[in-house]
């Protein structure tokens, strides 16, 4: 090794001691003709100092260090002088007096200060190796290391076996689309690289393997936010013979270990549950943000009866009419009101009914289309005291629950109810719709086609499919959707049914899943799982908001890597040996 002892680990204990250290150039200061450096590596930094006194030459060496050089210093451990001790930093009350210097590589100068928290993210994605190495990018990238091994630890200890499946798989488009990959040998065929490995865990469980984890790369083309990435990591776990209630224990048992070991934050176990129609109804979206209340009141039944034309007009449409109350210290200002209604248009609100309620009764401009009795019913309803204030939205239902679930979130920005520091809330939302309507009002799975339906439901899925529950159940946190589950179908005649029914031919059907459908009929076990997007939830712990920060090297939201510039043109001659012509779309000319 080209050092004895870390940057970070050295202390006052360690005084006379004779140590070779090698690390980077953080920072370089001169002090009454005594050069000081703060030497890095990636356990913290220790300040060296370069003594004519000790030697000349090292000195002169010194004379030549920039910042991020690499170099391996010789030298003796000493106490500082008391006026000299950093009480900030784990080795300030000691330096590393140089007696031996070796400069091991050169930097040139940096595009952005390796502490400089203000660099662009083009910047920072551009230089990924020089980001990599600032403090809080340590931490994330430690962190998730961290967090992945109690994983691995954990579900060691409770019996699952981790498999790795095949990251060149079968075409099998559901959800996104896939990233394809051409075949050399059998030209004008394709893999697929996998969204996810949803039927390979299916397989593991027929092949008797009860308890399969796998932390999985998973690549999906589609739109991307700062919580999704082309490619993503999933904690992908299966269990035979389980229910819904098996899988929820085993994930609550999961994440309160992980964030204890990691974090040493303990969890609220068992995490709140409620059904996806309660969570729609009571916070507009099936990811509630649960650190704070504001939630959604149906009001329909007291405002669609107001006196005034435009909510005649909205009731024979069939309006819904939601409310959010939420307390203010003083009558509102109108610009105040402005500012609100301005809010809720942005999240596609129509315009917003504002009612203040102080010690006098009810005020606000609509009021006047409200009998007295009516006013009191809200108020009721509403549950609202004294300097509260209603907030109305109407529309048609169910979009202006989604639309007020918009402008619920916005307001608790607004009005800083988030608190950033805060705990970690979790929920379970079950009991989803086990298929919704696609934009071209298609049937499509809510989650995925293997999701079963709950037994009770089964006769449903011929006449009424879109009210057939599923045995589903998404993990929530903050807002955030961290992972999806089902219990399984595990019959081939209904798992065919529910292809057939999201609009899959018999041939279609064949081609794509034969192998699976012949695969549920030699003893499949009942199963189920759930996979949990490992990205998301490292950024929650790390208090981030981008998953971009906590992957080493991520793509931009227009899928490239501004480092290595991919995606890249390939040579002809790869192209014909995969027997490919590229279609330039005409503007690209
Ligand atoms: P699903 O598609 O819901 O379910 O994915 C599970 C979890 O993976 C994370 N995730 C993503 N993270 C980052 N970037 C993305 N593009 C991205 N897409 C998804 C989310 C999500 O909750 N096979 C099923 C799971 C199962 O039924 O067991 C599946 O993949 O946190």
């Amino acid at each position: 090794m080209l050092r004895d002892e870390a940057c970070g680990n050295i202390t006052s204990d360690d005084a006379g001691r004779e140590v070779t250290l090698a690390g980077w150039v953080r920072r370089i200061r001169n002090l009454g003709g005594i050069n000081f450096i703060d030497l890095w590596d990636r356990t913290g930094t220790v300040q060296i100092k370069f003594d004519p006194e000790v030697s000349a030459e090292v000195v002169k060496t010194a004379e030549k260090l920039h910042i991020e050089y690499v170099i391996q210093v010789k030298g003796r451990v000493q106490k500082r002088p008391k006026e000299a001790i950093n009480p900030k930093v784990k080795t300030g009350e000691i330096e590393v007096s140089a007696e031996e210097l070796r400069i091991l590589a050169e930097c040139k100068p940096l595009p952005f200060m390796i502490e400089d928290e203000d660099a662009t993210e083009e910047m920072r994605l551009k230089y990924r190796y020089l980001d990599l190495r600032r403090p809080t990018m340590q931490r994330n990238i430690i962190l998730r290391h961290r967090a992945i091994k109690a994983i691995r630890d954990y579900l060691d200890e409770v019996g699952f076996v981790e498999v790795e499946t095949p990251i060149l798989m079968k075409s099998t488009p559901e959800g996104a689309r896939d990233y394809l990959v051409p075949s050399r040998i059998h030209k004008g065929k394709f893999y697929a690289l996998p969204q996810s490995p949803q039927m390979y865990k299916q397989l593991l469980m027929i092949a008797g393997y009860e308890r399969y984890f796998q932390i999985a790369r998973c690549f999906r083309d589609e739109d991307l936010r700062a919580d999704r990435q082309p490619e993503f990591t999933q904690l992908d776990i299966e269990m035979s013979f389980v229910n819904e209630r098996d899988i929820m224990t085993l994930s609550e048992g999961l994440m309160g270990y992980v964030f204890e070991d990691t974090l040493d934050i303990k969890l609220n176990i068992p995490f709140e549950r409620i059904t996806y129609n309660e969570a729609i109804a009571r916070y507009g979206t099936d990811k509630p943000d649960m650190r704070y209340g504001l939630e959604l009141i149906d009001v329909t039944d007291i405002i669609a009866n107001g006196s005034a034309d435009f909510i005649r007009k909205m009731k024979d449409e069939g309006a819904g009419f939601i409310a959010i109350t939420h307390h203010r210290d003083k009558n509102p200002s109108r610009k105040e009101l402005d500012e609100y209604e301005r809010t809720a248009k942005d999240c596609g609100a129509g315009g917003l009914m504002q009612f203040y309620i102080s010690p006098e009764g009810v005020k606000g401009a609509l009021t006047r289309f409200y009998t007295d009795e009516q006013l009191k019913q809200l108020v009721e309803k509403t549950g609202s005291n004294d300097g509260d204030l209603i907030q109305i939205a109407g529309g048609e239902m169910p979009k202006i629950l989604e639309v007020m679930g918009k402008y619920r979130s916005k307001l608790a920005q607004k009005m800083c109810l988030v608190d950033k520091s805060c705990e970690f809330k979790f929920v379970w939302i079950t009991d989803f719709p086990l298929f919704e309507l696609d934009e071209e009002g298609n049937i499509t799975s809510t989650h995925h086609p293997f999701t079963s339906p709950v037994e009770e439901h089964i006769e449903m899925l011929e006449t009424e499919p879109l009210s057939v529950v599923a045995r589903s159940y998404d993990l929530v946190c903050n807002g955030y959707e961290l992972g999806t589950g089902s219990i399984r179908i595990s019959d081939s005649d209904l798992q065919r049914g529910i292809l057939k029914l999201v609009g899959l031919s018999d041939e279609q059907i064949e081609d794509r899943f034969g192998f699976f459908l012949k695969a549920l009929d030699y003893g499949c076990p009942p199963h189920g799982g759930i996979a949990l997007g490992l990205d998301r939830i490292i950024m929650l712990m790390a208090g981030e908001e981008s998953i971009r920060d906590v992957i080493a090297f991520p793509k931009t939201l227009r899928a490239v890597s501004l480092m290595s510039d991919e995606p890249s043109e390939v040579d002809e001659e790869q192209l014909k040996e995969l027997g490919l012509i590229v279609m330039r779309d005409e503007d690209e000319e």
